[in-house]
């Protein structure tokens, strides 16, 4: 029998619906909430409000996209956090009415096993290069940094982890003082391939073991630019290209560092990268020239897989489904777990 599985994201400001079919991606859809970028920041009142209005439009879409009825569901995945609750509660809420009226099953995902997860989404009933067991993902996202040990599907450890602000979050702010709009990933990602990345030094931490963190690069970035300021009132104007690519070229450094390092203690060559930081093109080739430098054997996912979706909310519910690992309806969502 065929093995359907319906997967919800709602834990931030994207609103997501998948259908997988015995492993195979039927259809992936996302949208994006444009109303927090007046904020400068995702406003929680606004994405709950948002994910109310998109829900029902988006599931219907995929279920049409992937040519499945409801009826023809087998179970329903969903994230059950970590995130911001009010945007959970839409997700976890639309999964148990729709488990309850159709009588299947529920799954609860954790939304950071997902983004591992996405490793393992196919799009067609073929072949891809995935990664084997046990490896390594670097999980960098706007609310996480870690280095996680998969060890099976349902075996995850986290090795290391940021002990104050996450890479994508330090982009973030960084960007916003550059007055440079948000989010700031993908801007700084761009101005940074025209730029020069040694122009500038920045903090770089000390902490031991395989740990991140970024507060102090974030503080050092800002005190330079201050005094950059006092002498050159457009100096971000001027150099906003270097600046980028500095910036960006410190967070990478940071963030391999690390990776070496477990990689080398564990002795483990299979690497992956996953979460919305995984998108940027500076990360993207330090990985390829790790490959070619310690051999590593590396996974980087397609640009869809790197931010919030639902494909890898529905390819973890399958594995669970496989596992007959379902959850009971009384289930809360949580806003902040690991793995
Ligand atoms: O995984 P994700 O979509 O969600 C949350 O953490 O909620 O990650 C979003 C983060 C943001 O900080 C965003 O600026 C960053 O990923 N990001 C990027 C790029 N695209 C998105 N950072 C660097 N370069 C990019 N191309």
């Amino acid at each position: 029998m065929d093995i359907i599985i319906l997967g919800i994201e709602s834990s931030c400001d994207d609103t997501s619906a998948a259908v997988i079919k015995n492993g195979v991606l039927l259809s992936n859809v996302v949208a994006s909430q444009a109303v927090h970028e007046a904020y400068g920041g995702v406003v929680p009142e606004l994405a709950s409000r948002a994910h109310q209005q998109n829900i029902v439009p988006v599931v219907n879409e995929a279920l049409k996209r992937a040519n499945v009825t409801k009826e023809e569901l087998s179970a329903v995945a969903f994230t059950r956090g970590p995130g911001l609750m009010g945007s959970l509660l839409v997700g976890v809420s639309f999964a148990k009415g729709f488990s309850r009226a159709l009588n299947i099953p529920m799954i609860d995902v954790n939304h950071l096993n997902g983004h591992v997860l996405a490793h393992f989404i196919k799009e067609k009933d073929e072949d891809t290069d995935q990664p084997k067991f046990p490896f390594l993902c670097l999980l960098v996202s706007g609310g996480n940094s870690q280095i996680i040990l998969v060890k099976a599907y349902n075996n995850m450890e986290v090795l290391g982890q940021t002990i104050d602000d996450a890479a994508g979050e330090a982009i973030d702010k960084c960007s916003k003082v550059m007055g440079l709009g948000y989010p700031g990933g993908p801007i700084i990602d761009k101005l940074a391939r025209q730029g020069n990345p040694k122009a500038f030094t920045f903090n770089k931490p000390h902490i031991p073991g395989y740990n991140y963190s970024f507060s102090g690069l974030k503080t050092s970035f800002l005190y330079s630019l201050r005094n950059f300021l006092k002498e050159d009132s457009d100096f971000i104007q001027h150099h906003k290209n270097d600046l980028a690519a500095s910036l960006e070229a410190t967070i990478v450094e940071i963030l391999m560092y690390k990776l070496r390092k477990v990689a080398k203690d564990y002795k483990i060559n299979e690497v992956a990268v996953a979460g919305g930081v995984s998108a940027n093109n500076g990360l993207r080739n330090a990985f390829r020239e790790h490959a070619q430098k310690y051999g590593w054997k590396i996974y980087i996912p397609k640009f869809s897989y790197t931010t919030d979706n639902a494909a890898m909310i529905a390819i973890t519910g399958y594995f669970k489904y496989l596992d007959k690992d379902f959850c009971p309806m009384e289930l809360p969502a949580y806003s902040r777990v690991t793995i």
